[in-house]
C-alpha cells in the first residue's frame, strides 16, 4: 500500500470513481433494471458484476466475479480466506444451493479453547491462527463455475486482479474499519501486513496489493488448485506453522463445497428457498414464518408493541431450537423435517402470551458485547435471462482471524468461534450451542447466514439475504414481512428499522429510533428487556416488480452498498 503516481492515479479512478448511472441514495425506491439487477455491498463490486452480465455472462458468472472483487475491495468480509453459502435459482425454476462454508481442521479438538479451568478463552477461538477454519470460498466458486459457468474462469478473475494490483480508492466506512482493528492486525500478525498504517487511512486512500493480485493471478491460471495447492497453499501452512496454527497440506487438498438440498418452505403461498444446514438459516426462516403466519403477525401495526411482542417471542423459540438442533449434518442428525413442519411449529408457538413474555426456563447470561464489528457481506443478482443468486460470504469477524498471509496478502477466517466451543457459553454474536455444533476433526461450524430466494405463482420475486451474524435470520425474515405483510417496497422494507432477539441473551434489540415510548413502556410492561442498537442489518436484495422489471435494493443508510440495473 502506497501512494501512488498521478498517471497511476487516473487509471485506478477510473475503477475507483466509477459513476453510478441512477442517483442513490432514495427514501423508498430503489435502482430499476429492466432485464438485470445486482445489489452488493461496493458500487466497485456492482460495477463489475453488471459488466460481466453485459458481456454475456449469467448471474453465476457475476457472483464468481463479484465474490473475487470483494476480496480485494471489501477485505472485512470479502474473501478467498473464508467460506459462505449460495441460493441459485435458474430461469427454468431449477434451485440448487451450494455449501462453501469453513470446515475445521483435521487437528482440530472438542475442548481445543478450553483453558486448565474449563474456560474458553476468547481470545484463542476469534483471534490469531488458531481461530481459522479450512477456506472454503475458492473451491465454491471454482464449482459454481464448473456447473453453471458461461464465461471463461480467467475472465473472471480478471476484474479482481486488476483492482488489486492497481489499487483502488479507500471509502469512507472501509478506512475507518481498517483503523479501528490497528492494533488487532499487529497482535495477529508476525509483520507488518499492509493494513497495518501508522499514519491512520483516510477516505481515499489508495489501496494497492500486489501480493493479493499475484495470489489471485495463481487462482486465475490454476483453478482451485492456485489456492489449496501450490505457492499460495504453501504460504499458508506456513503462516500457520510459524503462527501456531494447525491448518495443514492435506485439510487444504481435501477442502470439497457440498450441493446440498435447499430448505422449502410455504408462506402465504409464496414459496421460499434458502440454505439448509449448516446455515441454521433456512431452517430458522421458515420457523419465524410460520410462527408469523400462526400469529397473524402480518395483520398487526408494524413495530407496535403486539407485533413486536409476538414477533419477539416467536424468535426466542425459534433460536432456542436453533442451539439444541442445528449443526452440520454430515456429523449429526438434524430433525429438519419436525423442525419446519406447520404442525410442530403451532404446537412450539402455542404458549405465547399475550400480555406476559414467557421466562427463559434456565436464566443463562448472555453475552451482550456480541455485536462487536462483525462483518459479512451478501449479495443478490438477477441475470437477463432470469437467472438468480443469493450469496452470504464471510471470514466470519471483521478482517477474520486477522491474520494475513504473509507473501499472499489475504485475510484468514476466524469462523471456529462459530462452534460451540463449549455448550452454554455463548459466542461473538451471543449464540450457544450444543453437542450438536461441537467441535469435531473436519466439521463445519453452524452459521447464520441466510441467503433466500422467494418465488411468488413459480415465478422468481425476491432474491435476498444480510449480514449481521445471529441477526441475520431476523432480518431476512423482516425483508420477507415487510414485503408481504406490510405492503412496503423494496427499498423501504431494507430501510426500515429492524428488532432482533435470539432467546439467549434474554434481550429485544432495537434499532435507535425503532419505536415510540409509548411502545417501549408497552413491550417493557410485558417483561421485555430492551436495548437499543445503532444499525443492525445490510440487506442487498432484488425484487422482480409486477411488471416483470427489477428493483434492486442495497443499504445505503447503514453501509456503502449499492445496487444497480439495466
Ligand atoms: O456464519 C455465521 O453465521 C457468521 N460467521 C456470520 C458472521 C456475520 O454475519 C458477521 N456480520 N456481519
Amino acid at each position: 500500500m502506497k501512494k501512488i503516481s498521478v498517471v497511476v492515479f487516473l487509471v485506478i479512478s477510473l475503477f475507483s470513481c466509477y459513476k453510478p448511472k441512477t442517483s442513490p441514495p432514495q427514501e423508498i425506491k430503489g435502482a430499476l433494471g429492466e432485464k438485470a439487477m445486482v445489489a452488493t455491498t461496493h458500487p466497485l463490486a456492482t460495477a463489475v458484476g453488471l459488466k460481466i452480465m453485459k458481456k454475456g455472462g449469467n448471474a453465476i458468472d457475476a457472483a464468481i466475479a463479484i465474490q473475487f472483487v470483494l476480496s480485494v475491495v471489501y477485505p472485512q468480509a470479502g474473501n478467498i480466506g473464508g467460506g459462505g453459502f449460495a441460493v441459485i435459482r435458474l430461469s427454468d425454476g431449477e434451485v440448487s444451493t451450494l455449501d462453501f462454508r469453513e470446515k475445521a481442521p483435521e487437528m482440530a479438538e472438542k475442548d481445543m479453547y478450553l483453558d486448565p479451568e474449563g474456560n474458553v478463552v476468547k481470545a484463542k477461538i476469534r483471534l490469531g491462527h488458531l481461530a481459522s477454519g479450512v477456506p472454503g470460498s475458492v473451491a465454491g466458486m471454482w464449482e459454481l463455475h464448473q456447473k453453471y459457468g458461461q464465461l471463461s474462469w480467467s475472465e473472471l478473475i480478471n476484474p479482481a486482479i486488476k483492482l488489486a494490483y492497481n489499487g483502488h480508492l479507500l471509502t469512507e466506512k472501509i478506512a475507518q474499519s481498517l483503523n479501528e482493528q490497528h492494533n488487532n492486525f499487529q497482535e495477529a500478525n508476525r509483520y507488518q501486513p499492509w493494513v497495518v498504517n501508522e499514519k491512520g487511512w483516510n477516505k481515499g486512500d489508495t489501496a494497492v496489493q500486489k501480493e493479493l493480485a499475484s495470489t489471485l493471478s495463481f487462482i486465475q491460471k490454476n483453478g482451485r488448485d492456485g489456492f489449496y495447492k501450490g505457492i499460495v497453499a504453501d504460504q499458508l501452512i506456513k503462516e500457520m506453522i510459524l503462527g501456531g496454527g494447525i491448518i495443514s497440506a492435506k485439510d487444504l487438498i481435501n477442502y470439497e463445497p457440498v450441493w446440498r438440498d435447499p430448505i422449502k418452505g410455504f408462506y402465504k403461498g409464496y414459496t421460499i428457498y434458502s440454505m439448509a444446514p449448516p446455515s441454521s438459516g433456512g431452517i430458522a426462516l421458515i420457523q419465524l414464518l410460520k410462527g408469523s403466519e400462526y400469529l397473524n403477525i402480518g395483520n398487526l401495526e408494524f413495530n407496535s408493541a403486539e407485533m413486536l411482542h409476538y414477533k419477539t417471542e416467536v424468535e426466542r423459540r425459534v433460536y432456542a431450537d436453533r442451539a439444541v438442533h442445528l449443526g452440520d449434518p454430515d456429523y449429526y442428525e438434524i430433525p429438519t423435517e419436525a423442525l419446519i413442519n406447520r404442525n410442530y411449529n403451532n404446537i412450539r408457538f402455542s404458549n405465547i402470551k399475550k400480555r406476559k413474555k414467557t421466562a427463559s426456563s434456565k436464566v443463562m447470561e448472555g453475552d451482550v458485547t456480541p455485536y462487536e464489528s462483525p462483518e459479512t457481506t451478501h449479495f443478490s443478482i438477477v441475470d437477463p435471462e432470469g437467472n438468480a443468486v443469493a450469496l452470504t460470504t464471510t471470514l466470519n469477524g471483521s478482517y477474520g482471524s486477522r491474520v494475513m498471509v504473509k507473501g499472499a496478502g489475504f485475510f484468514l477466517n476466524n469462523e471456529m468461534d462459530d462452534f460451540s466451543a463449549k455448550p452454554g457459553v455463548p459466542n461473538i454474536y451471543g449464540l450457544i450451542g450444543s453437542k450438536a455444533n461441537a467441535i469435531a476433526p473436519g466439521k463445519r461450524m453452524l452459521s447464520s447466514m441466510t441467503p433466500t430466494i422467494v418465488e411468488k405463482e413459480s415465478s422468481l420475486f425476491l432474491v435476498t439475504g444480510s449480514p449481521g451474524g445471529a441477526t441475520i435470520i431476523t432480518t431476512v425474515f423482516q425483508s420477507i414481512i415487510n414485503i408481504i405483510d406490510f405492503g412496503m417496497g423494496l427499498q423501504e422494507a431494507i430501510n426500515a428499522k429492524k428488532t432482533h432477539s435470539q432467546w439467549l441473551p434474554d434481550i429485544l434489540f432495537i434499532e435507535n429510533g425503532g419505536i415510540s415510548p409509548e411502545v417501549q413502556l408497552d413491550l417493557e410492561k410485558r417483561g421485555h428487556s430492551i436495548i437499543f442498537k445503532e444499525s443492525m442489518s445490510k440487506i442487498n436484495a432484488v425484487l422482480v416488480l409486477e411488471d416483470g422489471s427489477l428493483e434492486g435494493g442495497a443499504d445505503y443508510l447503514r453501509s456503502d452498498s449499492y445496487a444497480e440495473g439495466f
